[in-house]
């Protein structure tokens, strides 16, 4: 099993990469080449795929994390550059509409309606339930929240969004499994706990945006205390609290960028 981070907030270190806001990682293994989110801008997807050699029609599955612009907004772009119809596996609510308002007001949601992804080829497999969806690869369903959860933004009506959408890709590994989560809302704890009940495996590795800006100390220190999985960290994770996991961790958190590989 080998992933390769497609989209990043930062661009590494090879020529031609572009990093930006979001989040994109592509897995291959068992045959299947599986995608997980396409982060905001479809052009620096496209950009970064064919820099890496990438074929758009060779992906299999998208996996879409949650519906928040970052990680659904390079979709349009994906499915007009393909030849083929796309499956994507993603929880129901990821069409909802969501706001922030700092700084300003502005819409945080998916930017396309289902009905004009659906004209480009998207077919949808939306489930709250965990379930898989090829030979190893296992959505996580609705994550269950015992403790923190790091959920941001609101509905347009006023209500805080608790981001009930945002589901991991599980993989297995045989004994063990590896995690990718987009934004980590779910709260980093939680997803591990939640992939661990689902695979009944431990989880060796955790990558993805851990949504640990402006994190109390309490919570890092939660997060180094009780998680035992090597993390691949970036996009939200925020420098300050990955300077705090690397200081506590070392090597069993290392940063990544725009065409890091990682073998599992
Ligand atoms: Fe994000
Ligand atoms: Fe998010």
């Amino acid at each position: 099993m080998k992933v390769t981070i497609l989209y990043e907030n930062h661009s590494g270190f090879k020529k031609g990469l572009i990093g930006g806001h979001g989040f994109s990682a592509l897995i291959e293994g068992k045959g299947k080449r599986v995608l997980v989110d396409t982060g905001t801008d479809g052009r620096v997807l496209l950009n970064n795929m064919e820099a890496l050699e990438i074929e758009p029609d060779s992906i299999d599955y998208l996996f879409i994390t949650h519906g928040h612009y970052d990680h659904t907004g390079g979709l349009k772009a994906l499915l007009e550059t393909r030849s083929k119809p796309l499956k994507i596996i993603a929880h129901p609510g990821i069409f909802q509409r969501r706001i922030a308002l700092k700084p300003n007001k502005r819409e945080i949601g998916i930017p396309f309606t289902r009905e004009e992804l659906e004209e480009l080829g998207a077919e949808f497999i939306l489930k709250v339930e965990p379930f898989e969806f090829a030979k190893g690869f296992i959505n996580s369903g609705e994550i269950e929240r015992i403790t923190w959860d790091r959920a941001v933004g609101y509905f347009p009506d006023g209500r805080r969004d608790p981001v009930r959408d945002d589901m991991a890709l599980i993989i297995d590994l045989g004994d063990s499994t590896a995690v990718i989560t987009g934004c980590g809302h779910s709260g980093v704890i939680n997803i591990v706990r939640h992939a661990e009940k689902v695979s009944e495996k431990p989880v060796k590795v955790l990558i993805g945006g851990l949504h640990l800006i402006g994190a109390s100390r309490h919570l890092l220190e939660d997060v180094a205390r009780n998680v035992g999985a090597k993390l691949y960290a970036g996009h939200c994770t925020g420098i300050e609290a990955f300077a705090y996991l690397y200081c506590r961790l070392g090597r069993r958190i290392e940063a990544i960028h725009v065409g890091k590989m990682i073998e599992l």
